[in-house]
């Protein structure tokens, strides 16, 4: 009813040129009341305690009052425990303020409710975490890379920073904020904000970020933390272990950094630093700004996995400069950083590795499509009533990044590109929703270009379900070359020696064996692994191709190296469809139960409640 309702007022508007301007929609997942009072500034006074698993201290929260006659405040929480709640007066005398914490919620946690008076203008509510924080990971040193001290991080994107701050968690709010951060003294802590590489390493750190931004940017990571220069405004912060390899693979940030920045406008944060996580991180990135949060897992030593890096730095502008003014709107942030990443890779790398790499990203949204209901394969999604980790998909980054790849395609780059630029430029800082996106596409390109792209067609992208006909494909050279040296393996026309492998980069062999036939026979899969090692490949991505390939076909010299990628990486994208595969070969579901019970402690709570899901079925 809604999109239809959306679908004949961006019609019946295009036909007549005047855009029906319609408030933002609100965050189905937040109980914030942000339309009466906002939180503009966030200061955090936290200790991190790593023998209870716990932080404590308060946030203090400054307050903007849209309604005058507001009586509450209303903040998110989720498995928090609150202790009290001081309000400021207009004297800046701290006065107890009432609270009440409301019903659980299962996707949205508990609404914190707190009474104002008329004057109060700031409100700090002291708190502690708890082991359901589900933002938190706790690492004990033996789960860490050098086993010698603990180790914390967050990850707050989607609806999980309310788990271990109590704020307004909507991305259609932006909030600065300035933390002081007490850990234990041998111990470095890190945040979303300026991280001063000179920092004395003495437990008490202190934080600013200038810059509004969204709750799910608010991050932080404690542990035994050193930082490494790259260049002048980029480094890495790791564990020791991994500081030089990291260096070197993403030595070519900077370069990233100054081809985004030409591209579409100055490089928007100050510094762009990497912290490089333990293998538990249960993401392959994450865009928190001015310190990007990455796996170990695209450490390989052949660059070959940095594409990474240009999604998270190209954050920095879609995402982190224009937000997605909530969840259904995701691929405002991701498919235009998936476009923009390819945009840089192709820069950097130049074009050929940006079409394998575009298309690998083809394969991986199609796979997706066959596997969804069809009302989640639209840009926008429809999450009123689920939890947003639950939807994520290649929809929104690949079908998104097609949508855009068309429009660059038939208005050409020049145009396209001083679309995106006066995009990034006009909301910089300001939340973005699907409708204002439109109405400023139609504006700013449909209507300046008549007769080039219709509405129509765009409207079918963003609300209709599906890979529209005549999507945008890159043709790749080297791709061809592989299929057709495996066709002539099939057809008994080569040996496997004769394929030039030598020459491949880790994107051929990904294409190759994504095209393998998904019914190979036993001595094929020993043959292909007798001349490439496969099964032993220390490259995640070749590695979790191989093994879903040879997981449902029951190979057995792949499972025990499968066991022992599942107890030590945490990458969700891997592990949860390797335990999916896992499951539904009855031969190895007990091996998979085992598996699970051995590597669960050390998951990410968001990467157990995906795997508890799939075992649920
Ligand atoms: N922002 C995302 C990660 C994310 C999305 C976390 C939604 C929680 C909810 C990050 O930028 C991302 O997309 N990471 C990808 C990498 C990428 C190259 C596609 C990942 O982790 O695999
Ligand atoms: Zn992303």
């Amino acid at each position: 009813m809604l999109k239809l309702w959306i679908l004949t007022t961006l019609l019946l508007s295009s036909c007549l040129s005047v855009f029906i301007v319609k408030a933002a929609p609100l965050d189905q997942h937040s109980f914030a009341n942000i339309d009466a009072v906002y939180t503009n500034k966030l200061s955090l006074d936290l200790t991190v305690d790593f023998d209870k698993q716990q932080l404590h201290g308060f946030a203090e929260h400054e307050l903007t009052r849209k309604d005058p006659k507001v009586s509450q405040l209303i903040l998110d929480s989720r498995a928090l425990v609150i202790e009290k709640v001081l309000q400021a007066d207009s004297k800046g005398q701290w006065r107890t303020a009432a609270f009440a914490l409301g019903a659980v919620d299962a996707i949205k946690g508990q609404p914190l409710t707190i009474t104002l008076s008329p004057a109060s203008s700031k409100v700090r509510v002291y708190y502690r975490t708890t082991a359901e924080s589900s933002g938190l990971q706790w690492l004990n040193a033996a789960q860490t890379s050098e086993k010698q001290q603990p180790f914390l991080f967050s990850q707050s994107q989607a609806i999980h920073a309310r788990s271990w701050i109590p704020l307004q968690d909507t991305p259609a709010l932006r909030v600065s904020y300035q933390a002081r951060i007490r850990t234990p003294t041998q111990l470095l802590a890190v945040m979303s904000a300026d991280n001063s590489k000179n920092t004395e390493r003495d437990g008490d750190y202190q934080f600013v970020m200038p810059q509004p931004i969204p709750a799910y940017l608010i991050a932080i990571a404690v542990g035994d933390l050193h930082f490494q220069p790259m260049s002048a405004h980029t480094g890495i912060y790791a564990e020791k272990t991994w500081l030089a390899k990291a260096a070197a693979e993403f030595s070519d940030t900077q370069k990233m950094m100054d081809v985004a920045s030409k591209l579409y406008g100055e490089y928007p944060w100050g510094r762009y630093d990497l912290l490089i996580l333990p293998a538990s991180f249960p993401f392959g990135g994450m865009e928190n700004p001015r310190l990007s949060f990455i796996t170990p897992t695209v450490i390989t030593g052949d660059k070959s996995l940095v594409s990474l890096i240009a999604h998270e730095l190209a954050h920095s502008w879609s995402g982190n400069l224009v937000t997605n003014s909530n969840w259904n709107d995701l691929w405002l942030n991701e498919g235009f950083t998936n476009f923009f990443e390819n945009r840089l890779m192709a820069e950097v790398y130049g074009p050929a590795r940006a079409a394998m790499e575009y298309s690998l990203s083809v394969k991986d949204l199609q796979r997706d499509i066959a596997e969804l209901e069809p009302a989640d394969t639209a840009l926008q999604l429809q999450l009123a009533g689920r939890d947003p980790d639950d939807a994520f998909s290649q929809v929104a980054y690949v079908k998104g990044q097609l949508l855009l790849q068309l429009l660059e395609n038939k208005f050409g780059r020049e145009k396209f590109d001083a679309f995106i630029s006066a995009y990034f430029q006009k909301f910089a800082f300001q939340s973005m929703d699907t409708q204002t996106f439109l109405q400023f596409l139609q504006q700013q390109l449909l209507e300046k270009y008549p007769g080039v792209v219709s509405m129509t067609e765009v409207l079918q992208w963003v609300f209709g379900p599906g890979l529209p006909a005549g999507f945008p494909m890159q043709h790749s050279d080297a791709f061809a070359l592989v299929s057709k040296q495996l066709q002539a393996w099939q057809q008994h026309e080569i040996t496997l020696a004769a394929l030039p492998t030598i020459t491949w980069t880790v994107h051929e062999w990904l294409h190759f064996i994504n095209q393998l036939p998904r019914d190979l026979a036993p001595a094929k899969l020993a043959e292909l692994d007798a001349a490439f090692a496969l099964s032993q490949s220390s490259n995640a991505e070749i590695f979790v191709a191989w093994s879903r390939l040879t997981i449902p076909l029951n190979y057995l010299p792949v499972m025990p190296q499968v066991k022992q990628f599942l107890l030590h990486v945490g990458r969700t994208k891997f592990v949860v469809p390797l335990y999916r595969l896992l499951l539904e070969n009855s031969a190895q579901q007990g091996f998979a139960k085992e598996i699970y019970q051995q590597a669960k402690p050390g998951y990410h709570p968001l990467t157990q409640a995906q795997i508890d899901k799939a075992f649920a079925g």
